[in-house]
């Protein structure tokens, strides 16, 4: 799908010497992919000398950009019509004329927003395509028959379904920001659920017979049995650990900026209600998503949400105004009134300011 000026007058969040800037940086995910005649390259940052490996048509990328950079962090949220639990990141590229990573296919769906400048994509159906690796790292595709074959300008956006062959080639200087969303495979979600069982010490139950009949062959499981394993496992699923396990796998970005405050120069909760007394600001870190399991008519537990997988409870009370507070980029007591017995507002805040999510200003 094709959204011709999805933005009107698109500002970018950064030029591309910001974005250069943060390949400079080592906890930031960056690489540039350049293509001189069909000599392809990927070098990955951080970089002390970007210039030597941006010959010929190159395109620079960064992933996660909105856990530093407040605008693009807003720049995603526009997309938050899909919930946040389904988001991955925002990648930022700059690509010179004529560059693009060349024909490929991605498991992901994705929003590209055209910014600065104008680049050709091309997009076609799912179907069975020859591969080709110019370079160990770069899956590509031999050709396709796009369905769109559109020239985007700045603040155009297209979206790509998974498994949709797509080429970006860009015309000149250009920027493109992609929206990213999760879908977690089987394997992953097994994988992690595992991990947590044996990290807490969970599912320590054992098979027990219910009545073992005797049978021809010895080698037989009887279909019972084979129910009552399927149901031994089904019922982990069903218990309230699959539920914190969710909160805390779908939270999980692997977040690369850390402004978690040391151990010994942890905030108190008495520096936290002396900071709210005299006004002081509370932002929002960019990249923040917190996420929570709707509750249900006969739940009467904490309200519970989880952030880059530590959870937080509430008093359910609680619930609605925290839940504005977390939707706000900006805290302040000026801004927001606080109700009145609070004491675990300002014990919430304390951990989220000392776990780096918020920063007094
Ligand atoms: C980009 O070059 O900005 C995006 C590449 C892609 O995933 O198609
Ligand atoms: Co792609």
């Amino acid at each position: 799908m094709l959204i011709k000026q999805g933005f009107q007058q698109f500002e970018d969040p950064l030029d591309k010497h910001e974005l250069a800037g943060l390949a400079l940086e080592d906890n930031i995910d960056s690489r540039v992919i350049s293509r001189d005649k069909q000599n392809w390259q990927v070098s990955h940052g951080p970089f002390n000398d970007i210039n030597q490996h941006c010959v010929g048509a190159w395109s620079l990328l960064v992933q996660k950009v909105d856990q530093f950079i407040p605008q693009a962090d807003e720049l995603m949220r526009t997309f938050s019509f899909i919930p946040y639990w389904r988001m991955t990141d925002l990648m930022v590229s700059f690509s010179n004329t004529d560059a693009g990573v060349g024909a490929h296919i991605d498991q992901y769906d994705v929003f590209i927003i055209q910014g600065k400048g104008s680049r050709r994509w091309q997009v076609g159906l799912p179907g069975e395509y020859g591969e080709s690796l110019p370079h160990p790292e770069l899956k590509q595709i031999n050709s396709f028959s796009p369905v769109i074959d559109e020239i985007l300008s700045a603040g155009d956006i297209i979206y790509i379904p998974p498994h949709h062959p797509h080429n970006g080639i860009a015309l000149e200087d250009c920027m493109n920001y992609s929206v990213g969303f999760r879908a977690p495979s089987e394997q992953e979600m097994l994988t992690s659920f595992a991990d947590y069982a044996l990290e807490h010490n969970l599912f320590n139950q054992r098979y027990k017979d219910k009545s073992i009949t005797p049978r021809a062959y010895p080698g037989e499981i009887k279909q019972q049995e084979l129910s009552h394993f399927k149901h031994l496992l089904s019922s982990t699923l069903a218990s309230s650990s699959f539920e914190q396990w969710l909160g805390k796998y779908l939270s999980e970005t692997n977040r690369l900026s850390n402004n978690e405050v040391e151990e010994d120069e942890h905030y108190s909760e008495e520096e936290i209600v002396g900071l709210l007394a005299d006004g002081v600001y509370f932002l929002r870190e960019p990249g923040i998503k917190p996420i929570f399991i709707e509750s249900q008519a006969t739940d009467n537990t904490d309200f519970i949400f989880y952030i880059e997988s530590q959870s937080f409870a509430v008093p359910l009370k609680g619930r609605d105004f925290v839940l504005n507070f977390l939707n706000s980029p900006a805290y302040s007591t000026e801004l927001v009134e606080t109700p009145k017995s609070c004491l675990f507002f300002t014990q919430l805040l304390t951990k989220l300011v000392n776990s780096g999510f918020w920063l007094p200003e």
